[in-house]
């Protein structure tokens, strides 16, 4: 129990520190809520700087002198709702600033008075008192402004001793009241006297009294069972010196002519304003209208809330009647399950009307009431169906503020509204109005609130309305901002919650008197058509209620819930015509780039060359098997003429062998054997050489084809053979080839040649080509070659050719 105390007054201090943190320390309040925790003491461990303590609905049953001395900063103590017998209000002695004590509902039943001079509210209510707690001490509290007593029986002489107060407030909380001496509370000066009535005491006496004391008498718990019947109701009361102007009835429960009683009473006073709230009334219908005395009043408000009829069969116009022919300002019966309402055929003075929250239809309308200075009508919370009704009820009428809403409205087009010309602020919400109902409105209204309709559009032909200034349409159907051509004078909208996925902003055009905007919780479409109204919102510096917590995204779907000031739609995918500049603007870009390429770097050689190497390097994978088996000793065998040989021999040959001599060619200079025939040593050369390299040049087409020609037969010379490559050194026209070449003619017209370029950065490319072209693996046909290049030397060639062994077969 401790522990949860001390937590519970830790996180209220911490709270209260927290939320009075940013005053000066000496204004600091700190609250100590203690209530509700079965405390059968006051707790010593009080916050010392604690300027309220709530001890309430707790056991205390005593408190000891001292248990407030550390509080020496208390302000307010609350200690109701206990089980305290006696209070000596000297133990607060030493918390000089104890202006609130509340000690009601307690079992207190003596009270020992001491002058704290700052005090200034002591609620002593619903204790057990014999007789009111009031002593010599208690007159001298001339600062005291509300005070709450009780006791069993109330006489002059306890009243008499305070009878020179000036108070603010009385309230005399009554468990029991067995004795009540006439003319006491009179004694009592102050401005409110609050009676909570017991059981079983005599109201009138309690009435008429109260009425003698204060400017507002409030009379709670009237009961007619207890309170009336056993006492003698005095019909031909009149009440003399009467002070009270504001007449307050709380929880009444009386006969219908008991009640009317009380009117016709009070009626003859000097209250002004009348209320009754929460009150039942059953019983049969004997006094109606015809038996009221309405002369000589000064009656202007009555006010009925919150009623319930205890008996059905209650006929309901004279009950009605009774009300509408009082001569007043102002009529509230709201809350009353009223099913119609009676107005007399002669014209009445209400300024003020209100019946709100009952069941009224249509019928109440039907009938144009005489209501010729009224004011104000309220006829919200009701069954009311046909605006056009309501038009004719206060079309005689010179209304001002008319409440419409929460009903069951529709307008028909065909039907014909007369509103008069007084009308400025109308308040039709929570309707079914559509978007018709803006053919039947007063061309005089300043303020129309159309909040929860079921408006989809506002139509082009209706009524202009030059003095709209305020016009509140939201929780309706719209898909756009409305246009304001019939009612330019338009400063404040509201368009909140509405289907509005893009609001066009033309709106501002039209609308140039618009200074407040709502557009909030529409479901926004975060595409280029809301550019410019984001623009709108994040520059129109306050005119956009709500911006940015209320505008959120909610298509597309990625978007979803985004503040609108976040979303980012770019110049570029918004501008259609941008766009296509930009696509052709870099369409052109890359066209030329493409065209400097080709007409400048020749970039479509270089993509061919690409390809073979790509092509190449593909196939020698699947080959060479293949190939090595033919008992490859060479890696190419070089056929040239003559007149190229030099530059077979200088350039080419030196460009492919490897520094590493890695890589065998075979050239008729060095690789021939004299011994046999040109036509075996080629054929020889070709059949050891895993390809065979034909340098094209017009000489050698003359001069050396004539060899091959007769060997092209062969199955390395099949067409689809990747054995042999044609380098095209020179241009070769094909009209130079003898006609007797028959194959070389089909093979040159079938292969690529391989076209020897000027440019040296291109020889490089063609060379690396050729290399991975012959590029394959004969480690194991070394043997061979070795045994083979031995025998195969020719004088000329040894010294080249030892090179050749000793850098590779060894
Ligand atoms: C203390 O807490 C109770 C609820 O637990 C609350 O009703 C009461 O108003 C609080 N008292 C004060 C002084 O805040
Ligand atoms: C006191 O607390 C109990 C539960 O702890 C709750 O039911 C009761 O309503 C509280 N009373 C008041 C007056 O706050
Ligand atoms: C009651 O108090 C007011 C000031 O609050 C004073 O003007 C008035 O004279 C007093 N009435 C009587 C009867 O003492
Ligand atoms: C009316 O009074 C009854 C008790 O008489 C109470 O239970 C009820 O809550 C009160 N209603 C209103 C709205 O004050
Ligand atoms: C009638 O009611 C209106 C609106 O509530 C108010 O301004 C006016 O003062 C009231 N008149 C009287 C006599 O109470
Ligand atoms: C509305 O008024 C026109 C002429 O002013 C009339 O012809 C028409 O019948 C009226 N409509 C209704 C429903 O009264």
């Amino acid at each position: 129990m401790r522990l949860i105390r001390s937590i519970y007054l830790c996180c209220t201090i911490v709270i209260s520190v927290e939320g009075w943190a940013p005053k000066l320390p000496e204004e600091r309040e700190l609250t100590t809520n203690l209530s509700n925790l079965s405390l059968r003491k006051v707790p010593t461990d009080l916050a010392p700087a604690s300027t309220t303590v709530d001890l309430s609905y707790n056991l205390l049953s005593e408190l000891q002198n001292s248990d407030f001395h550390s509080v020496s900063k208390l302000k307010i103590l609350i200690l109701c709702h206990n089980s305290l017998q006696q209070l000596d209000i000297k133990s607060f002695e030493f918390n000089k600033e104890l202006r609130y004590l509340d000690v009601s509902h307690n079992r207190l039943n003596v009270v020992t008075w001491y002058p704290l001079a700052s005090l200034k509210h002591v609620d002593l209510s619903f204790n057990r008192f014999d007789t009111m707690p009031i002593s010599e001490e208690t007159g001298h509290m001339s600062q005291l402004e509300t005070l709450g007593l009780s006791g069993a029986k109330i006489q002059k002489s306890d009243f008499q001793k305070i009878s020179h107060l000036h108070l603010n407030t009385v309230i005399l909380g009554l468990r029991t009241l067995s004795h009540y001496e006439e003319g006491s509370l009179p004694i009592l000066n102050t401005t409110k006297l609050h009676i909570v009535l017991p059981m079983n005491v005599n109201f009138w006496a309690l009435l008429c009294d109260g009425l003698k004391t204060s400017k507002i008498l409030e009379m709670t718990n009237i009961d007619g069972k207890s309170q009336f019947v056993s006492y003698e109701t005095r019909h031909d009361l009149i009440l003399e010196n009467a002070k009270t102007s504001i007449l307050l009835f709380n929880k009444v429960d009386l006969l219908w002519d008991d009640l009317l009683l009380v009117f016709q009473f009070v009626w003859h006073t000097s209250v002004e304003y009348f209320q009754i709230e929460n009150v039942t009334f059953g019983g049969i219908v004997y006094l109606d209208h015809e038996s009221f005395d309405y002369t000589s009043t000064v009656m202007r408000t009555v006010k009925l809330e919150h009623v319930h009829f205890r008996v059905f069969n209650i006929p309901q116009d004279r009950i009605y009647l009774l009300f509408t022919k009082m001569d007043i300002e102002n009529l509230t019966i709201s809350d009353a399950q009223m099913p119609h309402m009676l107005f007399p055929n002669s014209p009445t003075r209400f300024q003020y009307l209100n019946f709100a929250n009952n069941i009224l239809t249509d019928d109440l309308l039907k009938k144009p009431a005489q209501l010729p200075d009224l004011k104000t009508l309220i006829l919200k919370g009701n069954k009311l169906e046909t605006l056009s009704l309501a038009s004719c009820f206060v079309s005689l009428t010179p209304v001002m503020h008319l409440d419409l809403s929460q009903n069951l409205l529709q307008h028909q087009n065909d039907d014909n509204c007369s509103w008069p010309d007084t009308l400025l602020t109308m308040d039709l919400s929570s309707n079914k109005l559509a978007g018709s109902v803006f053919r039947c409105l007063p061309r005089s209204i300043q303020t129309l609130d159309l909040n929860n309709n079921k408006i989809q559009t506002i139509p082009k032909e209706i009524i202009h309305l030059t003095s709209l200034r305020e016009l509140n349409i939201a929780l309706n159907f719209l898909t756009d901002l409305p246009e304001c051509s019939h009612f330019r004078k338009l400063s404040v909208l509201n368009v909140e919650m509405n289907l509005i996925l893009s609001p066009s902003l033309n709106f501002l055009q039209s609308c140039q008197e618009v200074r407040t905007l709502n557009v909030g919780k529409n479901p926004f479409q975060c595409t280029c058509d809301l550019r410019d109204f984001i623009q709108l919102g994040k520059h129109s510096e306050g005119m956009l209620l709500g911006w940015s917590d209320s505008y959120l995204c909610e298509y597309p779907l990625n978007l979803k819930g985004t503040q609108l000031k976040d979303v980012y739609l770019p110049e570029l995918s918004c501008n259609t015509a941008l766009l296509i500049a930009t696509i052709v603007a870099i369409v052109l870009v890359l066209g030329m780039a493409v065209a400097f390429s080709c007409l400048c770097l020749d970039l479509p050689w270089y993509l061919r060359m690409l390809g073979q190497w790509i092509q190449i390097r593909l196939r020698v994978g699947e080959a060479t098997q293949e190939q090595l088996r033919r008992n490859v000793q060479f890696h190419a065998f070089i056929a040239y003429s003559e007149r190229d040989s030099l530059w077979v021999k200088s350039a080419l040959i030196p460009s492919l062998e490897k520094e590493d001599g890695s890589v065998l060619i075979c050239i008729y200079e060095r690789n021939f054997d004299p011994g046999k025939s040109m036509t075996e040593n080629i054929i020889d050369c070709i059949e050891k050489s895993y390809k065979s390299i034909f340098i094209l040049s017009p000489d050698f087409v003359q001069s050396e084809w004539c060899h091959y020609e007769g060997i092209a037969h062969h199955d390395l010379f099949r067409d689809n053979s990747d054995h042999i490559i044609f380098i095209l050194l020179e241009p070769v026209p094909f009209y130079c080839i003898p006609t007797r070449y028959q194959k070389l003619k089909d093979l040159m017209g079938r292969k690529a040649l391989l076209e020897w370029p000027k440019s040296r950065h291109k020889c490089r490319l063609v060379l690396a080509n050729l290399r991975a072209a012959i590029d394959v693996n004969l480690s194991d046909n070394r043997q061979a070659c070795e045994l083979q290049t031995f025998t195969g030397l020719n004088e000329q060639a040894r010294g080249s050719a030892s090179s050749l062994i000793r850098t590779d077969c060894l």
